[in-house]
């Protein structure tokens, strides 16, 4: 109930507070995790702004504080901070990595990714929180709370993948982005955006998995109204990666040089893999037809439609038809 939640969100915050005078007030913190946020590019100043930290590399340094402090363990436990042994004695689920504390839409801290600082390939690259009462991750966008003023100010939302990707693009001036956490976007999240603006601009990684990730999530948040676009940035780098490479000028004119409408984005990429075979390329036209029907606008659907009528060379009427038989069998 209302009690234990505030109690999962009080004892967060003692981590999260745990974490980032680790990070800055250690020996261990600064010379492994201050230096490893250093080199990445990332001030203090946003250091601070997100609460950035670190988890000392021992079994039990966060829980027996946390103990000691009088937190319970039914708590350290449910937050997923600690985990209970067979002996029933705590360890830490965080150990050696970077933090990122995730916040609630009103700026509480809810639950934490860590991140490994090796490069071993059996040692997973984030460690999460698990589900809570407090953290419902398809509910959650990491970023929102420092991004909502801008996303209303700006009317439009950048979507990334990553932690970094939002620290490091907010970091170079462009506040009104938020990452779905590499998992697929639900509706909850899309939700989420549409209430603050009606504009969303995919920005993932240029690798197949971003862009099979970009093409998922998408119908989705057709359904929901929303008008998307598509940015791919070149193989091998993501947001963070590029913004750091090019600058916040650089990164703006590549968003406004390659950014592409969401269904000429996919027309585009699936008459490619479909190359000159008949079948496939009618799939593809179906494909892009049901991308449409999504739409709620209709006079947006049928703009949607004259475009696609030209990339997939297909007369119009063929596509209305065939859109109308959708939305009646929708209906
Ligand atoms: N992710 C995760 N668990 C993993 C890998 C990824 O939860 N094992 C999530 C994280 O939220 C991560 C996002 O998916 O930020 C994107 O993944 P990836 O592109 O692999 O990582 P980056 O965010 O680019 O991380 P970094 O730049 O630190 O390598
Ligand atoms: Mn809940
Ligand atoms: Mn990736
Ligand atoms: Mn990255
Ligand atoms: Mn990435």
């Amino acid at each position: 109930e209302e009690n234990r939640r505030e109690s999962l969100m009080i004892v967060s915050a003692f981590a999260a507070k745990f974490f980032h005078e680790s990070l800055l007030d250690t020996d261990e913190g600064q010379s492994i995790g201050l230096s490893y946020f250093k080199e990445r590019g990332f001030t203090t100043e946003t250091i601070k702004k997100f609460e950035l930290g670190y988890s000392p590399d021992q079994w039990e340094a966060f829980s027996s504080k946390a103990l000691k402090e009088g937190y319970l363990e039914e708590f350290l436990t449910d937050s997923g901070l600690s985990v209970k042994r067979e002996n029933g004695s705590l360890y830490d689920r965080y150990r050696g990595r970077v933090m990122f504390p995730i916040h609630s839409f009103t700026g509480r801290v809810i639950a934490f990714g860590g991140r490994t600082l090796k490069s071993d390939k059996n040692v997973p690259k984030y460690v999460n929180s698990p589900e809570s009462e407090i953290y419902h991750k398809s509910n959650v966008l990491y970023g929102l709370y420092f991004a909502k003023k801008a996303i209303r100010d700006e009317d439009n939302c950048y979507l990334v993948e990553g932690y970094a990707d939002v620290i490091s693009v907010h970091q170079a001036g462009i506040e009104n982005v938020v990452a779905s956490s590499g998992t697929s976007l639900t509706v909850e999240q899309i939700r989420l955006i549409g209430r603050l603006t009606k504009n969303v601009t995919i920005l993932y990684d240029g690798d197949a998995a971003g862009i099979k990730a970009a093409l998922r999530g998408l119908d989705l948040i057709l359904e929901e109204g929303l008008n998307v676009k598509v940015v791919l940035f070149p193989d091998g780098h993501d947001p963070d990666s590029y913004v750091r490479l090019v600058g916040t000028a650089g990164f703006k004119k590549h968003i406004d040089d390659h950014k592409k409408d969401f269904i000429l984005f996919k027309t585009d990429l699936l008459l490619k893999e479909a190359g000159n075979d008949p079948i496939k390329k009618s799939e593809v036209i179906r494909d892009i037809v049901e991308s449409i029907a999504k739409i709620p606008d209709s006079i947006k659907a049928s703009v949607f439609i004259k475009e696609c009528s030209n990339l997939l060379q297909i007369d119009e009427r063929a596509l209305l038809s065939e859109l109308n038989k959708m939305r009646q069998a929708k209906a």
